[in-house]
Order: C-alpha cells, then sequence, then structure tokens
C-alpha cells in the first residue's frame, strides 16, 4: 500500500462528501452562513469523518448512509475550534492557516457561526434516516453522536478545561479533561462508523475503548506541537497553552515522557483494534502515522 496516495484519495472524497453537506450562503442571513464554510472550507486534517469511515470500512460497511455522520462530525469539530478560538476562551488568531473567524467576521458573528455549525451537524445527520428509513442503526448512530458531544463529551471537557486555566491540576483532572474535550469526538467517529455497519455493542464497546486512546495520543501529540512547531506549520499558534497557563501533558510528564506516552498509547489503540480480527491496513498505518504528526 503507498499511503501519501492512499491518503490523498480519501482526503478527496472526504472533501466531496462535506462540500455537498454545506450550507448555500443566500438570503439575509448568507453573512453567518459564510462565517460556518470559511471554516469548514479552511481544510484541516479531517480525521473525525476519516476514522469514522476507516472504521466503517472496518466491519465492512459499504451505504451512502455513512456520508451525512461524516459531514455532521467535522461541523461539529469545527464548531468546538471556532469556539476554542474565541476571545473568551483560548484567543487564538490563526486556523488551519487563516485568520480565526472571530477576526475575519468579529465576535458576535464567530459565536453564532459556531452554534450555526453545532445545530446544521445535526440537521445533517439525521438526512441520514431518508437515505435508510427502515435502518435502526441510524438513530443508535445519532444517539452517540449527540452524547459525545455534550455536556458528558467533548462540551463537558472544554468547561473542565477553561475552568482550569491558571489553577492547580492533577493528573487525575487532567485525564478527564482530555478524555472529554478530545476523546470524545474520535469516540463518537469511530463508534458511528462501527454501529452503522452493524457491529455488536461488543465490538463497539472494544472501539470506543481504541479511541479513547487515539485521542489522548492525538491531544498529547498536540501539547507536544504546541511546544516545539511553528505557527506556520500547526497552521495555529504555538505557546498557546502557556500564555493561557494551561497546564498539559507536557508542563506535568516533560517532553521526553510525553513523546514516550503518544507512542505506548498508540500502539495499544492499534492492538485493541487488532483483537477485533478485522483488518483496515490504511487505519492502522494512519495510526503509526500520526505518532510522528508534525501538523
Ligand atoms: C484540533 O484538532 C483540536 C484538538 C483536539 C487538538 P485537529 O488537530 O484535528 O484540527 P484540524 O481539524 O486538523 O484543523
Ligand atoms: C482542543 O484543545 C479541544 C477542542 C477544541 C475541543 P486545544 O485548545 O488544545 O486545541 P487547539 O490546540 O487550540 O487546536
Ligand atoms: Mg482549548
Ligand atoms: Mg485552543
Ligand atoms: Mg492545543
Amino acid at each position: 500500500m503507498n499511503f501519501d496516495m492512499e491518503m490523498e484519495k480519501r482526503l478527496a472524497e472526504i472533501t466531496g462528501i462535506l462540500e455537498s453537506y454545506l450550507p448555500k450562503e443566500e438570503g439575509f442571513q448568507k453573512t453567518v452562513l459564510e462565517a460556518m464554510n470559511y471554516s469548514m472550507r479552511a481544510g484541516g486534517k479531517r480525521l473525525r469523518p476519516m476514522l469514522m469511515q476507516e472504521t466503517y470500512r472496518l466491519f465492512g460497511g459499504e451505504s451512502r448512509v455513512i456520508g451525512p455522520f461524516m459531514a455532521a462530525m467535522e461541523m461539529i469539530h469545527t464548531h468546538s475550534l471556532i469556539h476554542d478560538d474565541l476571545p473568551a476562551l483560548d484567543n487564538d488568531e490563526y486556523r488551519r492557516g487563516r485568520k480565526t473567524t472571530h477576526v475575519v467576521y468579529g465576535e458576535a458573528m464567530a459565536i453564532l457561526a459556531g452554534d450555526a455549525l453545532l445545530n446544521y451537524a445535526y440537521e445533517t445527520a439525521v438526512r441520514a434516516f431518508d437515505l435508510e428509513p427502515g435502518n435502526p442503526a441510524v438513530g443508535k448512530a445519532l444517539a452517540v453522536l449527540t452524547k459525545k458531544t455534550g455536556v458528558y463529551g467533548m462540551l463537558g471537557g472544554q468547561c473542565v478545561d477553561v475552568e482550569a486555566a491558571g489553577r492547580n491540576m492533577t493528573r487525575e483532572k487532567l485525564d478527564f479533561i482530555y478524555r472529554l474535550k478530545t476523546s470524545a469526538l474520535i469516540e463518537g467517529s469511530m463508534m458511528v462508523g462501527a454501529i452503522l455497519a452493524g457491529a455488536s455493542d461488543e465490538e463497539v464497546s472494544v472501539i470506543e475503548q481504541a479511541a479513547a486512546d487515539i485521542g489522548l495520543a492525538f491531544q498529547i501529540q498536540d501539547d507536544i506541537l504546541d511546544v516545539t512547531s511553528t505557527t506556520e506549520e500547526l497552521g495555529k499558534p504555538v505557546l498557546s497553552d502557556e500564555k493561557n497557563e494551561k497546564t498539559t501533558y507536557v508542563t506535568i510528564e516533560g517532553i521526553e515522557k510525553a513523546k514516550e506516552d503518544v507512542k505506548e498509547i498508540s500502539k495499544r489503540a492499534v492492538g485493541t483494534l487488532q483483537s477485533l480480527g478485522r483488518k483496515n491496513d490504511f487505519l492502522e498505518e494512519l495510526l503509526v502515522q500520526l505518532i510522528d504528526r508534525k501538523r
């Protein structure tokens, strides 16, 4: 397998799917629609829809029903980034190689564009009911998508993260924050892929466990890049965590241990996936590549 070529192929396919679900920029609310699409079209790694689709394939899924869920997840993720960058949260001015939404459209419009994208995500996901009206997995997948986004998922993690800035932090609380703010959407992505492909409850729970590790390793690497990379390479500001007095995995464990742990946790995730006795070579290689990701 030529990984880079396979990656390019998949990214093109994902871009096409996302594009087909973006709203038209028209009507009196044109500005907010532009702001929504500005951030969605800025690019990004598209990791969550990719993990969703690859998990779907791991369980033999082949239908178009995954499309609205892939688009919805990237909208939810993009909403989280627009709000994460706001002056009241991390106050960052670059994202995905562009000025952030609030810098370009103003704070009010960025708050509303974030809200609108989150809701549009659900408007998009429910279109799966029209594609496969009789498929009970659609409702089940929707329940997971909504829960992993909310106060018991990503949004809950963001709340604890913001409240903890500049204060004493324990490793236990940090683990909680990472599990929610980052792992939750990755868990949701992979679980939705598995559920729509007809995986059993036991299999879905193995996927959740692997995804929790993938998210944890991903966030630790994000913390590492925040201190070791450059704004040009990352497409977002470096040293954002220090600026916001965030305690991170790197400040608690040190950079060398953090790097080792990214490797170890990623390998554990691959092992968990392999325990299912199914094969998706691209997915496995993707997880290995993420260990050394530079952006
Ligand atoms: C950024 O996510 C937020 C984190 C959870 C660290 P990504 O690094 O996946 O951002 P994009 O989608 O590629 O821009
Ligand atoms: C990412 O935390 C979590 C979410 C955006 C949900 P960060 O604040 O570390 O993400 P970046 O570094 O700004 O992408
Ligand atoms: Mg943040
Ligand atoms: Mg941030
Ligand atoms: Mg970060």
